[in-house]
């Protein structure tokens, strides 16, 4: 799978081990930074991650900052992007059903990073349901 992942200082350390854990399985990654744990802006790196979902050169992303909620924020105000704040299995599963959610964000001092990868292998293992009703609900949004 094409993915873009993207942090902040805050998410930097995260990041990097579900790089590392998506590598192994064999996806194509495409990390836009931030490159050390020195201070930055997130909106800048959830710019850089919902324009390559937009463009079509990425099917997911994701993106992490302390909390996810400054992220999540920043990337619902794109156009055609779908932000899901997660922090549990159950709402990872149900945002890719029901939302076609097309960015995951997680907090790295919300989470551990054992519930985050099985958070990241959730969003993108769980495909979208195609229901009517979903694709109606999102219409009103997207
Ligand atoms: C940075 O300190 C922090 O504000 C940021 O990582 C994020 O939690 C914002 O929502």
């Amino acid at each position: 799978m094409k993915l873009a992942i993207g942090c902040d200082h805050g998410g930097y350390e995260l990041k990097n081990e579900i790089i590392a854990h998506l590598q192994e399985q064999g996806h194509r990654i495409t990390d836009v930074g931030c490159d050390s744990p020195a201070s930055c802006d997130y909106p800048i790196y959830a710019k850089k991650v919902t324009d390559l979902i937009r463009s079509g050169e990425a099917e997911l992303g994701i993106l992490i900052c302390g909390t996810g909620i400054g992220m999540s924020m920043a990337a619902n105000k794109e156009p055609g992007i779908r932000a899901a704040l997660c922090h549990d299995v159950f709402s990872t599963k149900a945002t890719r059903e029901h939302n076609d959610a097309n960015v995951l964000c997680m907090g790295a001092r919300v989470v551990g990073p054992g519930l985050a990868l099985m958070i990241v292998d959730t969003f993108l293992g769980t495909p979208f349901s195609e229901d009517e009703r979903h694709k109606r609900r999102i219409s009103y949004y997207s």
